[in-house]
């Protein structure tokens, strides 16, 4: 593969960044992942408006240049014939002289990384069968609108569900759920309303799940943004995820309850075709 760092393409065994890195010692740093389809970028603009706003909040010093970034991304698809997967952009806020909890100053130069994925992503055996997914208390740090790499708590939930036998994890803050360990959740109500929790601090604000509302709205499909909890999704006639990497994949059991009928349901199904139907 090749890859890029800091404004080098490189192969990927020649590519390096500093062990000072605050992405590294501090995971001081944010990213985005991009879907490619048929060689070509979706919702290219929302993730790097994301990733403006991330770096913002965190005061990295990096002056976003859309244009730039889009012909780096294009530069990789073309580099590694990359037809369907993944881009993953990341900035840290740079390396500086020691490992020091205070910010370097204004000279050092964020890291920018950007590596290719490849991945089926319109055939999945995920999105035919369906996910499992358990619980866990979302113990995360409060500002989960930001994309940071601080991703620990997310894998290692991801990793005790795979103990469980189940896909993934869905966390639970005060009751009422969250997301999943690395996309937006949903369940659909006795009269096909979809929820999802309203945006705020405690979820990433997903592009995909912006996406997925609009597909909503042109099926005439009732939403409403709120928080619910464990036992209403276990209620629920459908439930579902959204993320970049992912699309949508139905759910079709929470913690060891079958989602109405164990099977993906309609709705999860022709959210997911019109959805890829939009990007291609
Ligand atoms: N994850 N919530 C969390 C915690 C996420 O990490 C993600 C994305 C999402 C969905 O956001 P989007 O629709 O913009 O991809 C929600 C990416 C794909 C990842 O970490 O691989």
């Amino acid at each position: 593969r090749t890859v890029y760092v800091n404004g080098n393409y490189v192969p990927e065994n020649e590519a390096s960044v500093s062990i000072f890195d605050r992405a590294f010692l501090f995971a001081d740093g944010v990213y985005e992942v991009t879907s490619v389809l048929d060689g070509k970028l979706i919702d290219f603009h929302g993730h790097i408006a994301r990733l403006e706003r991330s770096l913002k909040e965190l005061g990295i010093n990096y002056p976003v240049d859309k244009d730039a970034l889009l012909e780096i991304h294009r530069e990789l698809i073309r580099k590694n014939d990359l037809v369907e997967g993944m881009i993953y952009l990341q900035v840290s806020r740079g390396a500086a002289a020691d490992r020091d909890f205070m910010f370097p100053s204004a000279d050092v130069k964020p890291t920018i990384v950007l590596f290719t994925q490849s991945k089926s992503l319109v055939k999945s055996p995920a999105a035919e069968r369906g996910l499992k997914v358990a619980s866990f208390p979302d113990q995360r740090w409060r500002r989960c609108d930001i994309k940071t790499v601080q991703l620990l708590y997310s894998s290692l939930v991801k990793n005790e569900a795979a103990k469980k036998g189940a896909d993934d994890a869905w966390l639970v803050l005060d009751g009422k759920v969250t997301e999943g360990s690395s996309n937006n959740a949903y369940i659909v109500d006795e009269n096909n309303t979809i929820i999802t929790r309203e945006l705020s601090n405690d979820i990433l604000h997903g592009i995909t799940r912006k996406a997925i509302l609009q597909c909503a709205a042109e099926l005439d499909l009732k939403v409403e943004e709120r928080a619910f909890s464990i036992a209403e999704a276990q209620k629920a006639k459908e439930a579902f995820i959204t993320s970049a990497s992912s699309f949508v994949y139905p759910v079709i059991e929470i913690d060891g309850a079958k989602i109405g009928d164990g099977v993906p349901g309609p709705i999860a199904k022709r959210l997911r075709e019109i959805y890829i139907e939009a990007n291609r």
